[in-house]
């Protein structure tokens, strides 16, 4: 089954996908993520990124769906994949579903995550993530535990990574982005009957909770 995890900056769709590839050993492909690996390069493209991300703004429709076509052809991983962060306009869901279509493989869920705008932001400015095994956590509602009690050894050594794009700023343009160009997108994927509302106001092992239900019940 391939879901996508849908929902604005901060949602908790990176939160959500962890739990859902320790959980249900599912396969998280996250846009934001590999675009991040891409910056740590020293090429152009890699400074162009940079530039586009900080300021909040969408990476070009051709960058993604090119890093999205290489994973999507993996046979390890097909019908088996957490979309994080991916479509985020309608032309990157038309993409996604001619790349699923020549793969032969179909969306089966879209979770939308809904949150107030209000709790986004504090919710952005607060996170923090292990830079071993990238897990988020939150300054506010999820401090970061001891690393000891992490399953990956290394992460004894961790150091808590904050993102460049994770500033007032840039949340405003982000947020005004999703509402313009994203949020649309619920409409296309509710047309196909695979939306599934999930109230992610609540903990984070509540919304985790909820998840599983929708899956289980699938
Ligand atoms: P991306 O990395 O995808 O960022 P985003 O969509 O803005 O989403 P976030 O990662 O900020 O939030 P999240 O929903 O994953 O929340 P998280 O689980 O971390 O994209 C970054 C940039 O890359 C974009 O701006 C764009 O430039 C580019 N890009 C990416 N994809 C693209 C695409 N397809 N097309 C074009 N450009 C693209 O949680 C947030 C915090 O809240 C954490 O601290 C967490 O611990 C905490 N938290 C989570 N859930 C809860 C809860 N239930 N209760 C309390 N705290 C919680």
């Amino acid at each position: 089954m391939n879901i996508i995890i849908f929902g604005p900056p901060g949602a908790g769709k990176g939160t959500q996908s962890s739990c859902l590839v320790e959980k249900k050993k599912m396969y998280q492909l996250s846009t934001g993520d590999l675009l991040r690996v891409e910056l740590k390069s020293d090429s152009n493209l890699s400074k162009k990124l940079k530039e586009i991300m900080d300021s909040g703004k969408l990476v070009s429709d051709d960058i993604i769906n090119n890093l999205i076509e290489k994973k999507i052809s993996e046979p390890s991983i097909k019908n088996n994949i957490i979309f994080d962060g991916f479509p985020r306009n309608i032309d990157q869901a038309k993409s996604l579903d001619t790349m699923l279509k020549k793969y032969g493989q179909i969306i089966s869920l879209v979770i939308n995550l809904k949150v107030d705008n209000s709790i986004l932001v504090k919710r952005i400015s607060g996170r923090v993530s292990c830079s071993f095994c990238k897990k988020p956590f939150n300054e506010f509602f999820d401090p970061p535990r001891d690393p000891s009690e992490c399953s990956n050894k290394e992460c004894i050594n961790r150091d808590l990574i904050k993102r460049s794009d994770d500033n007032e700023n840039t949340v405003s343009n982000r947020l005004k982005i999703y509402e313009d160009s994203t949020l649309p997108l619920l409409n296309f994927y509710e047309s196909k009957g695979v939306v599934k509302n999930v109230d992610a106001m609540k903990s984070i092992n509540e919304v985790t909770k909820q998840i599983n239900c929708i899956i289980d019940d699938l």
